[in-house]
């Protein structure tokens, strides 16, 4: 089937100099206040990652993305930011901070954080101001207050709804509205307020002097909103057919946005970097993922799509395709803080795809819905493909962000009580949404003891006692744990690692995906039948063979 992509541009090899690290890094994300809890309060912190980084150091993570730490009240997991100088003083310190960056840079992992840009949190100075000055107030000119319909302005100024459900526009005393596209405690700024666009241009600064290497951006096609006086209904935003004129999406200007952003990390050495979280079509991805902008965009189509090899294939040539096309790479993602961990996902029936390229129902939301009705997962096939679907994406030019406790093959926690559930995803669309604190519950890192090991004050959110079993120290014993399978597969790709080409060989089945890279061979039976394993000396495997390669296996060949 030929050579699809050549990621990096034709002939390039990947680099390995500094200021190109991120082309093919293997990126670690926090969620830190479910990662370890060094103080007792229930909560990850700073002081927890800083106690483990032997852990990732061991795993073999060239860089940690830290999900926010700033002050805030939680409406959002954290997303919600008060201060975007500050970290919450149940998370830590400055000093704890710069100790961390200290100690992972004696590891040569990079740390990658968190700028959440759409919008601040409700308690944030700015739009406390806002709120006690006014009407037509230049501090409400930050965000986006505008008046009610209705006779006396009592409706929203638009039908829009939030992304977490419910309507996108709350009513402050005096009677004006403001956007949120999310939570009411997370309203949107103005990015055309020259403030909103220094203060940001301040924080990167600021993170950027404290040795952080590059910087994932929150919901970076939404910062730019243009909303006409007459705002257009929710059903014309839904069926747009602008490109880059959208009211609250992905506008054209976002390109010189980012141009200033990038002359911010271009002043360091190495430049920083950054990665965009942006939902948008494959042409309008150079826009973000571009050298002269942000330099990478998340590719989440792996993560949206089913474990199918035909899925698998078509996603893998586009996505390379689409990187090659901007001088990026690929950053590949099969799970994250926002989804439904593969470990189950792939266990539960896949509703297809809807027709703007999201999952019609989110992978493994009826199985949520039904508490964790076991008959709705099968939860050892769904680790099985796991483990299989993580070597193929392990093996693939580009970057690739693994989710802590991704490494463990965690499952989703189904089974947490309706009042100890903390996304507002959750609360804002009863019965049909159960959010996502169930990929967020508290890393187990002993088999036994207080919280597994997370902490002696408790866990946030509650673990089931199933929990141990995918513990670091229960896995760091076995030596066929998924643990060491991710090592193994890391420690292998570094080693591999140099060729950003990729080759299709023909295969007897559909169900079947065969390619290069080099002298590498990944070969991965999606089908439920084995099927003859090619020639070559075995490098890693993803679950027990025979003399074949069984159905939902993965396995690394290199010729010789
Ligand atoms: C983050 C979410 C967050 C939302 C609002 C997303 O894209 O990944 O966790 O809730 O942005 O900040």
């Amino acid at each position: 089937m030929g050579v699809a992509g050549a990621a990096a541009g034709e002939g390039e090899a990947v680099s390995t100099d500094s200021a190109t690290w991120w082309r093919n890094a293997v990126v670690y994300q926090i969620y830190p206040r479910s990662f370890a809890d060094g103080n007792a309060d229930g909560i990850g912190d700073l002081a927890g990652i800083l106690a483990h980084v032997d852990h990732l150091a061991w795993l073999g993570v060239d860089a940690v993305w830290l999900s926010p730490f700033y002050t805030s009240e939680l409406a959002d997991g954290g997303y919600d930011v008060i201060d975007h100088r500050a970290i919450d003083p149940r998370i830590g310190t400055l000093e704890e901070f710069d100790a961390l960056v200290a100690a992972l840079g004696a590891h040569e992992i990079k740390v990658i954080i968190d700028i959440v840009p759409n919008h601040s949190s409700d308690l944030h100075p700015w739009f406390q101001e806002a709120l006690a000055s006014g009407h037509g107030s230049q501090a409400r000119g930050r965000y986006h207050f505008r008046d009610g319909t209705g006779e006396r302005g009592e409706l929203p100024p638009s039908d829009w709804e939030s992304l977490f459900g419910g309507p996108a526009w709350t009513r402050v005393d005096d009677g004006q509205w403001y956007l949120h596209t999310f939570a009411k405690e997370q309203p949107d700024l103005n990015w055309d307020h020259p403030e909103v666009r220094r203060h940001f241009l301040d924080v990167l600064e600021f993170w950027a002097d404290r040795g952080v290497a590059g910087f994932r951006i929150d919901a970076a096609h939404m910062l730019i909103k243009h909303l006409p006086e007459a705002l257009p209904s929710q059903a014309e935003l839904n069926s747009w057919s602008g490109v880059g004129d959208h009211p609250v999406l992905d506008r054209d200007e976002l390109r010189e946005l980012y141009r200033t952003w990038r002359e911010v990390f271009n002043r360091y050495d190495p430049p920083r970097t950054a990665v965009a979280e942006a939902a948008v079509p494959a042409e309008r991805v150079p826009m973000y993922a571009s050298p002269e902008t942000l330099g990478q965009s998340f590719f989440f189509d792996l993560l949206l799509g089913d474990y199918d090899a035909r899925d698998f294939h078509d996603t893998i040539d586009r996505c390379l395709a689409t990187a090659a096309a901007t001088g990026s790479s690929v950053t590949w993602v099969l799970n994250n803080h926002d989804t439904v961990r593969s470990a189950s996902r792939y266990g539960t029936r896949f509703a297809g795809m809807g027709p703007n390229g999201f999952p019609l129902v989110k992978h493994g939301m009826d199985w949520l819905l039904a508490h964790g009705d076991p008959v709705l997962c099968d939860a050892p096939r769904g680790l099985r493909r796991a483990r299989a679907a993580a070597l193929v994406m392990l093996a693939l030019p580009g970057s690739a962000y693994l989710y802590q406790g991704e490494e463990l093959g965690l499952p989703e926690v189904a089974e947490i009580p309706d009042d100890r559930r903390a996304d507002p995803a959750f609360f804002r669309n009863p019965g049909v949404d159960m959010g996502r604190d169930g990929c967020r519950v508290p890393l187990p890192w002993t088999r036994t003891g207080a919280s597994f090991g997370f902490g002696d004050g408790g866990a946030h959110l509650p673990q089931p006692a199933w929990f141990g079993r995918y513990s670091v120290e229960a896995e760091r014993e076995d030596p066929n744990s998924t643990l060491h399978m991710y090592r193994e597969a890391l420690r292998l790709r570094r080693e591999l690692g140099g060729i950003d080409e990729l080759e299709w060989l023909p295969t007897d089945s559909d169900e079947v995906l065969h390619f290069r890279r080099g002298p590498w061979q990944v070969v991965a039976n999606f089908g439920p039948a084995p099927v003859p394993l090619p020639e070559g000396r075995l490098l890693l495997a993803s679950g027990e063979l025979g003399k074949d390669l069984p159905g939902e296996t993965t396995v690394w060949l290199v010729d010789g």
